[in-house]
């Protein structure tokens, strides 16, 4: 029966990247198996039920479709190293916490542990994609641990860095920028890389699929997600200052993006990023440039994320100062806490530090948010009774001195907030971390409303 396939993918991680990544490659390759193998045997059951263990948009119809024919979910993951031809890696590279590096460099033990794995079980020639964010030439310490002893010539690794963004990543995937390979400049590493071209031109226009050495393309990732960063670093230092200067930072935002040689994109002033990848990968590049000697460098990239901490306690700061100095006991109502739309992830949301910052100064708290709810939970927890979950906005403004709006989920913008002033305390006050109201339509109907980037409209 297996025979009826023409390769045999794995990728070992079952996480935002690897589940989506190969749920995309077995819905437009029903000739390859897929199988996502992964230790964590609550995500894997989790995968092969009805209730996914994450969300994303699009994600269950092509998983339900796949599912079963080409498409399997495991925790075996030994058996599977066996069978497959191609496998992605695809575990966690978290900050280190301690040791040499810690809170810069990245923790590659999972990396390791696995190549170890991969390395046990292999019985014939093994394609390895490294998927996982890893520092430059990661890819090639993996091979050293890959080819100790009898299985030397055995693996030929690549890097295949992942540039879809959560929420969107169907839709990235399905229609990418471009995919990156990056191989060894040897017959081997461009045979190699060729056999993964190929996968992809199942459904990526061949001009889309370049190719590289595998350090440009381990860098190339890093250096994507630091200009995106800087981007959203750079338009908030310019909105704290529009603030202070009767400026719009929507107005300034529009006219820069307008130029074609900037462009509009990741040019919306908020509370600053959140996810898994951009501080990770900025701190990595920060270590890389100390390890370098590199200091001005580094320097230059550490000041990235130090604006982006600045933002979010700016925020809070301004909440605190609007609301006359005191948060004791005030309820206030948090509208959002996944670290963007259409997403149930809170890795390094805003959200998380917005709300400890409150809570220590006194505050009681109502969050919602349409997916990220339970994640919520589990991250700040009830507080003594300081913090409810509520899935309904309305139910959660209801009594409360203030509304924050700290993801921008389009239905914030749709609420009707006539219902919601009636029922909040008085003065009700509107904080938009995200500039998604209509702030002059909230000010008419009564409240203090404080966009970012913008001056407060205030009635008093
Ligand atoms: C991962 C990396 O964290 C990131 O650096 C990279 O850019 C993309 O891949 P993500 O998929 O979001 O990101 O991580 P996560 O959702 O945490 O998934 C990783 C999975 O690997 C987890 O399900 C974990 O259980 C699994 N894992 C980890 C293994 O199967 N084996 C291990 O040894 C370690
Ligand atoms: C990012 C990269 O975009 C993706 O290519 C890479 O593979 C992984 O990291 P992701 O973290 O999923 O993707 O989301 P992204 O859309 O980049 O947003 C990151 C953060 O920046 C979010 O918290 C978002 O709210 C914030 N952001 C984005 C802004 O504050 N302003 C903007 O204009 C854009």
């Amino acid at each position: 029966m297996e025979r009826k396939f023409d390769k045999r993918i794995l990728c070992i991680g079952a996480g935002y990247v690897g589940g989506p990544t190969m749920s995309v490659i077995a819905s437009k390759c029903p000739h390859y198996k897929v199988t996502v193998a992964d230790i964590d045997t609550e995500k894997i059951a989790a995968w092969n039920s009805d209730k996914l263990p994450i969300y994303e948009p699009g994600l269950k119809e092509i998983v339900m479709e796949a599912r079963g024919k080409n498409l399997f979910f495991t925790t075996q993951i030994d058996e599977a190293i066996k069978e497959a031809e191609v496998i992605f890696v695809s575990v966690n590279t978290p900050t280190k916490t301690g040791g040499v590096g810690a809170g810069m460099a990245s923790d590659l033990r999972y990396w390791e542990n696995t190549a170890r794995r991969i390395r046990a079980n292999a019985d014939s020639p093994k394609i390895i994609v490294e998927k996982s964010t890893v520092p430059v030439k990661t890819a090639e310490a993996m091979e050293r641990i890959l080819s100790v002893g009898d299985k030397q010539g055995m693996f030929e690794v690549l890097s295949n860095p992942e540039f879809l963004a959560e929420g969107t990543a169907i839709k990235d995937l399905e229609n990418p920028d471009r995919v990156l390979i990056g191989a060894k400049e040897t017959d081997s590493g461009k045979k190699a890389g060729d056999i993964l071209v190929e996968i992809y031109a199942n459904w990526v226009p061949r001009e889309k699929i370049i190719t590289s050495n595998i350090w440009s393309s381990e860098m190339a990732k890093l250096a994507s997600n630091a200009f995106l960063a800087q981007r959203v670093s750079s338009i908030n230092t310019i909105a704290n200052l529009c603030e202070r200067s009767g400026a719009n930072i929507r107005e300034v935002s529009r006219a820069v993006g307008m130029d074609h040689r900037i462009g509009p994109y990741f040019l919306n002033a908020g509370i600053g990023f959140g996810g898994s990848c951009f501080k990770k990968d900025i701190l990595s590049l920060v270590y890389l440039c100390r390890e370098a000697g590199a200091n001005q460098e580094a320097d230059y990239w550490e000041s990235v994320v130090r604006i982006n901490e600045h933002q979010k306690n700016r925020f809070v700061r301004r909440m605190v100062s609007a609301m006359f100095n005191s948060m004791a006991e005030k309820r206030i109502a948090i509208f959002g806490f996944a670290f963007k739309p259409d997403t149930c992830d809170i890795r390094e949301a805003p959200a998380i530090t917005i709300t400890r910052r409150l809570l220590a100064e006194g505050a009681n708290l109502a969050i919602t948010d349409p997916k990220a709810l339970e994640e919520a939970r589990r991250a700040i927890g009830d507080q003594d009774g300081h913090v409810e979950y509520i899935d309904d906005p309305y139910k959660a403004a209801e009594k409360s001195h203030a509304i924050a709006v700290l993801t921008e989920w389009k239905i914030y913008g749709e609420l009707d907030y006539k219902r919601i002033y009636g029922s909040m305390e008085k003065p009700a006050f509107f904080f938009d971390g995200r500039n998604v109201v209509d702030h002059k339509a909230l000010f008419d109907i009564g409240f203090n409303v404080y966009p970012v980037g913008m001056p407060a409209l205030t009635h008093f």
